[in-house]
């Protein structure tokens, strides 16, 4: 084998997607959506009609940026701002402007793996708020807020948005609060977005919706297979298929081979053989209640100090601190 096929070989999309299509049943994990096709498609799934989530925590914003800011910093003493996962600010943008207005002494950081994605925010906000103080950092969530940890000692609010912690499953979401729980001070607090329960057919539109638009998401994860790993996925023949679970608030895509099919994937040496409808489970996109995001904070050593929503109930930001 030559030295760039080993290296295929052991990189975690590699040793993922192996594990995951030799499973029974088959699985992949959605954190493998987001290549630059995939960060688009995701940017075009926040502006469709149906995927209420963005909309929803942006009326959060809007409605209540006084209190969220009172709650983050009541005495306007000066904090660090630490956004997980940035992307393009736009809800974000609403509190700060909001910090400016009001004169809170805030150092904003946003984080991203991306350097694109940090670099064009920050460029971004120098012209819309020149007076803002913007330090981004690139990298893992966890090793910059290990650095951010001592960088002074101020207040830290940490910000993860978009529900983004409802692709995890609950013993996961523990781990990563638990992992952010560690990086804060006691007096540091954690501001984090949880999709609430609702009708279930609003969730199944959201994740499925008229354009197709989530269904070419989902398929974009075969394609990578393609691209980056000599697969040869016939992508038409799996559709998109979405359930949601209102018993547990679990909604669950799948891609369905709608044939029975082999498809080789060179580079793994691997055949995968599919019988006609067998899917492969791609991505959770969990929704919650109050007890449930409560019982999550309190497995993680936290406790909610306050939450807001929008007007239809559909989301709910929480206020998290250490429990005392
Ligand atoms: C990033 N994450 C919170 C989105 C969600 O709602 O689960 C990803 C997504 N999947 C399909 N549509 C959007």
């Amino acid at each position: 084998m030559n030295p760039k096929d080993q290296k295929v070989m052991i990189s975690p999309f590699a040793k993922e997607v192996t594990e995951g299509l030799t499973a029974f049943p088959k699985h992949l994990s959605s954190k493998f959506f987001y290549d630059e096709i995939g960060d688009k498609l995701f940017q075009q799934i926040m502006d469709l009609p149906e995927y209420y989530l963005t909309n929803a925590e942006f009326d959060i914003f809007q409605l209540h940026k006084k209190d969220i800011l009172q709650s983050f910093d009541n005495h306007k003493e000066g904090f660090d701002l630490v956004e997980l996962g940035a992307g393009d600010g736009k809800k974000t943008k609403i509190l700060l402007k909001e910090l400016l207005d009001q004169q809170y002494d805030v150092t904003y950081h946003p984080i991203d793996i991306s350097e694109n994605a940090v670099q064009g925010l920050s460029n971004d906000l120098k012209k819309e708020f020149p007076k803002l103080d913007v330090e981004g950092q690139i990298g893992e969530y966890f090793e910059v807020l290990d650095k951010l940890k001592n960088i002074n000692n101020r207040k830290k609010v940490i910000m993860v948005l978009g529900s983004n912690i409802g692709n995890l499953l609950h013993p996961r979401a523990i781990q990563f609060l638990k992992k952010l729980n560690t990086v804060m001070h006691s007096d540091d607090l954690l501001f984090i977005g949880f999709d609430q329960k609702k009708h279930p057919q609003i969730v199944l539109d959201a994740y499925n919706d008229q354009t197709g638009v989530t269904a070419a998401f989902n398929k974009n994860i075969l394609t990578r297979i393609n691209k980056e790993l000599g697969g040869d996925f016939d992508v038409d023949t799996f559709i998109h298929w979405e359930v949601y679970d209102p018993e547990n608030g679990t909604a669950k895509s799948y891609l369905l081979s709608t044939k029975k099919q082999t498809v080789a994937i060179d580079c793994l040496s691997l055949d995968v053989h599919f019988e006609a409808w067998e899917s492969i489970h791609t991505e959770i996109s969990q929704k919650y209640d109050d007890d449930t995001v409560k019982w999550l904070a309190e497995e993680s050593g936290l406790e909610i100090t306050s939450s807001f929503t929008d007007a239809n109930k559909y989301y709910k930001n929480y206020v998290f601190q250490k429990t005392k």
